[in-house]
């Protein structure tokens, strides 16, 4: 097939392309990560393009029709997806539309946990070799463990061969021994200078979270976040794993390296931050939902896109960081935490260590919303989990001016009950962009609360108000007018993106709801949100938009990362690996989409706040 070359402007890089392909796989390919929330489907509008010159494209689609409209389409502008090429040219991809990777670090916290972790260090002096005693240098090493320390090592890791011997000469026989799990011999290492440190990373579907964690005293040195760089390849699960069906073993390949170039990266910045290098960190933890656990460890996910939805390995395993291109020492394993099932992954599992010391007597209800919403009910006894299928609204996907939580989205919003006067708040205080997840459950919340939703979630067409106007045959309401953004364009919540924030909630709540009637009625004496969206969302606008089960504000309780906290606690803690297997076994999982009260319950919670309960 004869090859192409495509200018792409700002950064006047040349690239070649065969004809006939694909505009967005080009960019992908050359490491431009255009947003493509909908991963190519033709219904996000977000990978947009322009053309500057060349007029060898495909044909305009419907679908480039329908989301970019005329003035667009004359101006140039290609959705990237839709587009395939035939001839050289050259494009411009406009600053907004490429995804940043925005480096935010994580809050410092205080761990209490055992110290008990799987890679030990102990200092040996030992005697060297004489015509009397020409034991091997192992032989001696293994030994000396032994009587001095208790731990009897049955292997060596190879790689460690290489320097072992010598650094034993070196340092005139008075070395550290770094033994992972009482078993395995990793690393010989001088005696002094060298640090011990863990990694714990999650795997999540938008971020990626990582803690380095000194093991030797159990302080977390740095940690850090960045967006998953798979979001090129669709910003939910679904999209992504259709990608790999589709592209067989070569896209789990592909979605695997975009992965670990996005960890190491990461590691690369935690290392520099906290001052340390990457071969000291010898232990690592994983958990990620089952999907990214799957892509992560080279597991072919296949099994997860076909009913009933089973994932391919549940047990945790211990594997090599080297076998995963994974850049800390090479000697080091990396934990798999166990799984549930399809849709509850190794994440939920840790955030349940996580929280294990405040699950005795009365049950819990833990929460973690992203574009999955994972929940679990009970008690250390008894535990239940479910998995609702919320789509991406609360992470700012199929809403119309919708966006992820960076620079430039509206995150807070505030609607005055007389005036019906409007405010916002800006990540970043620029000019307004779009509308995160946070600012859309504020809004649709505040427009409630002001009269203009009824309960079903309809805009109130007879209040009187400059903002509520409708577009075609539908009404939409203005959150920031055209001179107060940065394109110059309205920015506005429509009936449509309304009624995604309600499939949402209301998959949620009824979730929970089915959850506490299956343990046996009553209610969760606590709620804990999980993820950073439990940290950036107005807790009082959500509740009273029937977000979460009937108890007292006071009893939500916003709880941070804990799928990462729970990878930090199994560092720390090796016991804490036996729980979550112990946990993963215990836990019973809920199949919410087989049943009838679920359905019932989702339709009652589709109701701003839900069909039978009112706060108001
Ligand atoms: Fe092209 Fe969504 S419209 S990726």
């Amino acid at each position: 097939m004869s090859r192409i070359t495509i200018t792409i402007y700002p950064w006047g890089r040349k690239i070649r392309a065969r004809k006939g392909e694909n505009l967005l796989d080009i960019l992908r390919r050359a490491n431009i990560y255009i947003e493509s929330y909908c991963g190519g489907a033709g219904t996000c509008g977000k990978c947009k393009v322009r053309v500057l010159n060349g007029d060898s494209l495909s044909e305009v689609t419907e679908e480039e029709r329908r989301l970019l409209g005329n003035d667009e389409l004359r101006s140039g502008q290609r959705l990237s997806c839709k587009a395939k090429v035939f001839s050289d040219m050259a494009l411009y991809v406009p600053y907004e539309f490429v995804n940043h990777y925005p480096y935010t670090k994580k809050e410092k916290f205080n761990i209490k946990s055992n110290l008990i972790p799987a890679v030990k260090s102990f200092r040996l002096k030992l005697s060297p070799p004489t015509i009397d005693d020409p034991k091997s240098d192992m032989e001696r090493i293994c030994e000396s463990l032994s009587s001095l320390y208790g731990v009897r090592v049955s292997r060596v890791d190879p790689i460690c061969l290489v320097d072992a011997p010598v650094v034993i000469r070196k340092y005139n026989w008075d070395v550290e021994i770094c033994v992972w799990m009482e078993e395995e011999i990793i690393a010989v290492r001088p005696p002094f200078g060298k640090g011990l440190y863990g990694l714990a990373i999650d795997i999540g579907t938008t971020q990626l979270g990582m803690y380095i964690v000194d093991l030797k005293c159990g302080e977390i040195v740095s940690s850090g976040s960045i967006l998953n760089p798979q979001v090129r390849f669709g910003e939910d699960l679904i999209t992504r794993l259709n990608y790999i069906v589709k592209k067989g073993k070569k896209g789990l390949f592909e979605m695997n390296r975009v992965l670990v170039e996005g960890l190491n990266g990461l590691i690369d910045r935690l290392v520099k931050e906290a001052n340390i290098s990457r071969s000291e960190i010898m232990d690592v933890v994983a958990v990620g939902n089952t999907l990214m656990h799957h892509v992560f460890f080279k597991i072919n996910p296949q099994s997860l896109a076909i009913s009933p939805f089973v994932p391919h390995i549940c047990f945790p395993f211990n594997i090599k960081a080297r076998e995963l291109d994974l850049q800390v020492a090479d000697t080091a394993y990396v934990h798999s935490v166990p799984l549930k099932a399809g849709f509850v992954g190794s994440d939920t599992i840790s955030s349940i260590t996580a929280v294990l010391p405040d699950l005795k007597d009365k049950p819990k209800l833990i929460i973690d919303i992203g574009t999955n919403g994972e929940i679990v009910y009970g008690t250390e006894e008894r535990l239940l989990c479910a998995s609702c299928a919320t789509g991406p609204a609360f992470e700012g996907g199929n809403i119309s001016h919708g966006m992820r939580a960076r620079l430039g989205a509206i995150e807070k919003v505030k609607i005055e009950r007389d005036t019906l006067n409007v405010t916002y708040g800006v990540i970043g205080g620029c000019k307004p962009e779009g509308i995160c997840g946070s600012g859309i459950i504020d809004a649709v919340s505040q427009l409630f609360q002001a009269g203009l939703l009824d309960r079903s979630g309809r805009f109130i067409e007879e209040r009187p108000c400059e903002r509520l106007r409708k577009k075609g045959e539908f009404l939409e309401f203005v959150i920031a007018w055209g001179y107060e953004t940065k394109d110059g364009k309205d920015i506005t919540i429509t009936q449509k993106d309304i009624r995604n924030v309600q499939l949402a909630k209301a998959a949620l709540y009824a979730g929970a709801k089915i959850l506490i009637e299956r343990f046996g009625g009553g209610k969760p004496e606590k709620v804990f949100v999980a993820g950073s969206f439990g940290t950036h969302i107005d807790l009082l606008n959500a509740y009273l938009l029937g977000m979460f089960p009937i108890v007292g504000l006071d009893d939500i309780i916003p709880k941070g990362n804990l799928a990462g906290f729970g990878a930090l606690v199994a560092l720390l803690d090796r016991s804490m690996r036996n729980e979550a297997e112990k946990f993963a076994k215990k836990v019973k999982y809920v199949e919410l989409s087989a049943s009838s009260d679920f359905r019932r319950e989702f339709f009652d919670a589709l109701y701003i706040p839900h069909a039978k309960d009112t706060f108001l």
